[in-house]
């Protein structure tokens, strides 16, 4: 994992909005212009408004020009693996393949490294629309 990469997550994760779960989360983004891109979970009083840290740190990089994601990083603290929930799955799966890999991290580092083909296997994707 890229510690940089790991540094930007964690940054990230102290500004989460997250007044309702108190989950705070980061993510951060190397894509292939080698630039890394973070984001943290915004949450609003109305509930389902809300959105993730890894569509925060998806829309900095396609808001940047990036397209293509090199490595994922996710940090999230607690006794389970923060792993990206599945409508997070599906968007990174729009701009990585199913060997990007995806570190979930707690704030003192790596805990476990995924493919993002086994965190979304089957996945459906621009080829099923031609
Ligand atoms: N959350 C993320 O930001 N990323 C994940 O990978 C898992 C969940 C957020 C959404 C919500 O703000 C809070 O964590 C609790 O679900």
């Amino acid at each position: 994992m890229n510690s940089y990469l790991f540094e930007a997550a964690k940054a990230a994760m102290a500004h989460a909005h997250a007044p309702y779960s108190n989950f705070a989360v980061g993510a951060a983004i190397l894509a292939e212009d080698g630039r890394i891109y973070a984001g943290c979970n915004v949450e609003n009083a109305s509930f389902p408004e809300g959105w993730c840290a890894e569509t925060s740190a998806l829309g900095a990089m396609v808001t940047a020009g990036a397209k293509r994601i090199r490595e994922v990083v996710v940090v999230g603290d607690g006794e389970r693996l923060t792993t990206p929930c599945g409508g997070c799955r599906q968007r990174l799966a729009e701009f990585a393949g199913p060997e990007t890999l995806v570190h979930a991290c707690g704030p003192q580092g790596l805990r476990q490294t995924f493919r993002l083909g086994d965190l979304l296997p089957a996945a459906f994707e621009k080829g099923h629309l031609a």
